[in-house]
């Protein structure tokens, strides 16, 4: 008898307890909701990376294995080339770059933070584990030229009055304008954490990256230095600076003061 009474109250015990629970799912979602559109309208305080440069992330990036890196870089050959040099013009190429850029990128890349279809699939058959050993063999991969391998580096000489507009931001930058050199940060005079080298870079890729700081599609780079810089410079400049590095001549700060 007990039990036939209790049980119409067991059942609706269930159904106010299930409808806190939807309730709570809804208001949960509509705070989430809320708070990613607040992240999307205002992009000026979205964190451009879940990356920050301590003593820990330094130890990370720079501790992986060459060998294990090799093994793992098959998977990479298909697009970045055997030798960390890409046929594709927009494809970078990886020969060359420093331990922290690399290993930042692919945490970038992980966290959607920099966003890229193609390698967000590449990276989920890889483990985080593996990022500094894969970052560890691509910086010791020479970036001279092999006859045999195919490659888009480097590409023909910049065109007519292009090598002289690039030299001059590479080496001296424009402080009306607010543009440090890039030298000073993407080397060979000096490199800032996390700023990868240029010397060997495909004309293609860096136009693309540039445009993409320009209007902040790309957004990932800490401090919004990419950001601002690049939103500064005209499009032929860009082009230009595309070009110069692309063609090789970045590739010691006296060819960037010596060009015409
Ligand atoms: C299917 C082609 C493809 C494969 C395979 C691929 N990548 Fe990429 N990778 C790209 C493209 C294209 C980009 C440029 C980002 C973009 O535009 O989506 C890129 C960008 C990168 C970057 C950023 C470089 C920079 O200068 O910022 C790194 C690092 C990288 N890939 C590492 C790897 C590694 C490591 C593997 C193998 C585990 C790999 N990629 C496999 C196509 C590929
Ligand atoms: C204040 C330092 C600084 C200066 C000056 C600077 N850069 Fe950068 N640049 C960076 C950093 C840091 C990154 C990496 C951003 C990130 O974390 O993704 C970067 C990224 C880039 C990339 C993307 C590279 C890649 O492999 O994906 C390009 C291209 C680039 N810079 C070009 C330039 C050019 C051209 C200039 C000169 C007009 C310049 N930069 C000046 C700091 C600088």
């Amino acid at each position: 008898m007990r039990r036939t009474e209790s049980a119409p109250l067991r059942t609706s015990a269930g159904r106010v307890a299930g409808l806190g629970l939807a309730m709570l799912t809804i208001v949960a979602s509509m705070m989430l909701w809320a708070q990613s559109s607040k992240l999307t309208s205002k992009p000026g305080l979205r964190v451009p990376s879940d990356v920050s440069w301590t003593e820990d992330t330094i130890a990370l990036a720079s501790g992986g294995s060459v060998v294990r890196g090799l093994i793992l870089s098959r998977r990479c050959d298909r697009c970045h080339g055997g030798e960390g040099f890409s046929s594709r013009p927009t494809t970078p190429n990886l020969a060359g770059l420093d331990r922290l850029s690399f290993w930042k990128q692919l945490q970038d890349f992980r966290s959607g933070k920099r966003p890229s279809f193609i390698m967000q699939q590449v990276l989920q058959f890889v483990l985080p584990e593996s990022d500094p050993d894969l970052a560890a063999y691509y910086s010791m991969l020479p970036t001279s030229s092999d006859p045999q391998d195919v490659r888009e580096f480097p590409s023909a000489a910049p065109a007519a009055g292009h090598t002289t507009i690039a030299a001059r931001l590479v080496s001296l930058g424009d402080g009306r304008r607010g543009i440090p050199p890039c030298q000073a940060c993407h080397g060979p005079v000096a490199f800032v954490r996390g700023a990868p080298p240029l010397r060997a870079q495909n004309t293609g890729y860096i136009l693309e990256q540039l445009e993409a700081f320009a209007d902040a599609s790309r957004a990932n780079d800490i401090n919004i230095s990419m950001r601002s810089i690049s939103a500064a410079l005209t499009d032929e400049e860009r082009r230009a600076l595309a070009e110069y590095y692309g063609a090789g001549f970045g590739m010691n700060s006296a060819g960037a003061t010596a060009a015409p």
